[in-house]
């Protein structure tokens, strides 16, 4: 029995391999590529074909019985989402097209509604573009000052306490990070690079002790998939993430808030479902969460993200974490034994600061030469920039080789992982 066995019985992935048809087409594929986006299982496949084969009817609208069906389905997957994250209540759950779109949301209504010339938006270099583009932009629309918070040499984020600090329980201080001009505050939960794990609960409790009036914004599109969330207890304002990335279809995504903010912020995209009334000489807006989702939406996909919650449900979030956290872990030490002082990898030296994902860089190969030859061996792994170019900024380094795993993986990937970068190794020696 290996390590991985013994410390998660509950989790065992070549047995969920069954649960995912894409192994069965492609027998020998290695996956390392969850945090761009994960497989899908069969259970989620055939609750999307049952919409479509079954009850393919448009959703708060049909007086019959299958558009009720579908309308019950979707309504039913806000529930799910609702309880899946400890929110308050249904309500304060929208579906967007995906994580991008909820940020978007945000920045375009309460953003610009709240920020000005003078005020101050608070992200941090760790942010998918996702998380930084739309506050950048916010800020040069509105004359706004963007303050970036940077990383520590250990790859968190530098207002966050250093080792010696965290064991002592000192609590973070974000004294001149923050101020009575900030507005908004948006920060990743876990990097898509780093695989950092921030402390958010801590963050937000420190930038709302100096400044309560803080809007804050929770990018958990690597967090949620891998870890159990309570939006009541990170204490945030809104939160955000992706379907595609926990199992669920693609073109889904959900936006969480505080039901007393969305009722003051102004619709996002105007049309279709969205309103009370229209006359030719006014529209009055329906109550959240329908005020912002204008027009027919993913009705299949949002009805399929029910049905990858309730897997994930089964297997437990925690078991997930804990085995990810023993697979990158495995990683680590075994490519650090094997490539030495030719590899560096990016990210917290605590594995319990880490999510499933291992950046590398291996010295002299190009990260882009590195995945087309791991994918002549059927190992797909992500390399560029991750779509976090600041962050590869701060690093120093134009790109690196992702690897990023989820249930699906053990320790036999890993070392399929290690068997092809020797042989990425050995084309490189020859040159
Ligand atoms: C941390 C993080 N935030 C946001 C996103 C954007 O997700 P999506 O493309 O589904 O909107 C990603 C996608 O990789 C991500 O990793």
């Amino acid at each position: 029995m290996s390590s991985l066995d013994q410390k998660n019985i509950m989790l065992d992935p070549q047995k969920l391999k069954n649960d995912f048809p894409i192994f069965k087409s492609h027998r020998t594929l290695t996956y390392l590529d969850s945090g761009a986006t994960s497989l899908k299982p069969k259970a989620v496949i055939d609750k999307i074909t049952e919409y479509y084969e079954t009850y393919s009817a448009n959703i708060h609208r049909g007086i019959y019985k299958i558009s009720e069906l579908a309308s019950q389905e979707y309504e039913d997957t806000r529930i799910v989402v609702s309880t899946f994250i400890h929110s308050n209540r249904p309500e304060e759950v929208i579906f967007t097209r995906n994580a991008t779109e909820g940020i978007n949301l945000v920045a375009s209504t309460i953003g610009s509604d709240t920020v000005s010339a003078g005020d101050e938006i608070v992200t941090t270099v760790m942010e998918h573009h996702a998380n930084f583009v739309p506050w950048q932009q916010l800020a040069f629309a509105t004359g706004a000052d963007l303050k970036v918070i940077d990383i520590n040499n250990n790859y968190e984020l530098a207002i966050t306490n250093d080792e010696l600090q965290k064991a002592q329980n000192k609590s973070i201080d974000l004294k001149g990070v923050v101020t009575d001009r900030t507005k908004i505050f948006a920060v990743t939960l876990v990097s898509n690079v780093l695989g950092t794990i921030n402390p958010v609960k801590e963050i937000i409790a420190a930038a709302k002790k100096i400044n309560p009036h803080i809007i804050t914004v929770v990018d958990a599109a690597q967090a949620v998939p891998h870890m159990q969330i309570d939006v009541q207890d990170l204490g945030c304002d809104f939160l955000v993430f992706s379907s595609h990335k926990m199992l669920g279809p693609t073109g889904v995504g959900v936006l969480w808030g505080r039901y007393g903010l969305f009722k003051k912020m102004s619709p996002y995209q105007y049309g279709g479902d969205m309103i009370r009334s229209v006359s030719i000489s006014e529209t009055t807006f329906a109550e959240a969460p329908h005020k912002f989702e204008a027009g027919t939406p993913h009705i299949a996909g949002v009805i399929g993200l029910k049905e990858a919650i309730k897997y994930l449900y089964h297997i437990g979030l925690k078991h997930i974490h804990a085995h990810e956290k023993d697979v990158a872990s495995y990683a680590i030490s075994r490519l650090n034994k094997e490539f030495g002082e030719n590899i560096k990898i990016f990210g917290p030296s605590a594995i319990e600061y880490r999510s499933g994902i291992v950046s590398f860089q291996l010295e002299g190969i190009h990260p882009h030469d590195i995945a087309q030859i791991l994918d002549e061996h059927d190992i797909a792994v992500r390399a560029g920039h991750h779509c976090a170019m600041p962050l590869h900024t701060a690093l120093g380094v134009p790109a690196t080789t992702r690897a990023s795993f989820y249930i699906y993986n053990d320790e036999e990937d890993v070392e399929r992982l290690i068997e092809g970068l020797k042989k990425v190794r050995n084309v490189f020696r020859g040159r």
